[in-house]
């Protein structure tokens, strides 16, 4: 078994754990749907996946990065929203904006499974929860 290239061409990695090493899917994938993992994603910045409810993971990633200001923050499953510490600010479970001062949707990144690890690669394409080009490309 060959470890798939880190480094992609197009800017893409794969997801490590806080220590730097490589998360097979299935690390992630024994978690229950609804979990949210994070793992160090595009220049290493905390990246929220999900657990779906057929077990797969969602296509996209959300980025741990306030729009406010740039604090990390938790995801609070009784709410179903990830919660901002810094300021208050709330973002839905797909990272649209409930309430601010945060101004825009948590920036996504794209997930795709290669061998059994995860690759993640930035997200150009139309953002699906706005309908319009994403704000971070
Ligand atoms: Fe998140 Fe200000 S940095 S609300």
């Amino acid at each position: 078994f060959v470890t798939p290239t880190e480094m992609g061409k197009d800017g893409s990695i794969l997801a490590k754990d806080i220590n730097g090493n490589l998360i097979p899917a299935s690390q992630i994938l024994v978690e229950p749907p609804g979990t949210r993992a994070l793992v160090a994603g595009l220049a290493a910045e905390p990246t929220y996946l999900t657990v779906q409810s057929d077990g797969t993971l969602h296509t996209w990633g959300i980025v741990d990065n306030c729009t406010h200001l740039g604090c990390t923050f938790p995801w609070n499953p009784n709410d179903n929203q990830f919660q901002c510490p810094c300021h208050g600010s709330r973002y839905d479970a797909d990272g649209r904006v409930i309430r601010g001062p945060a101004p825009l949707p948590l920036k996504i990144v794209s997930v795709n499974l290669e061998e059994e690890y995860i690759r993640i690669s930035p997200w150009t394409e139309i953002d699906p929860r706005t309908g319009q080009k994403p704000w971070w490309v």
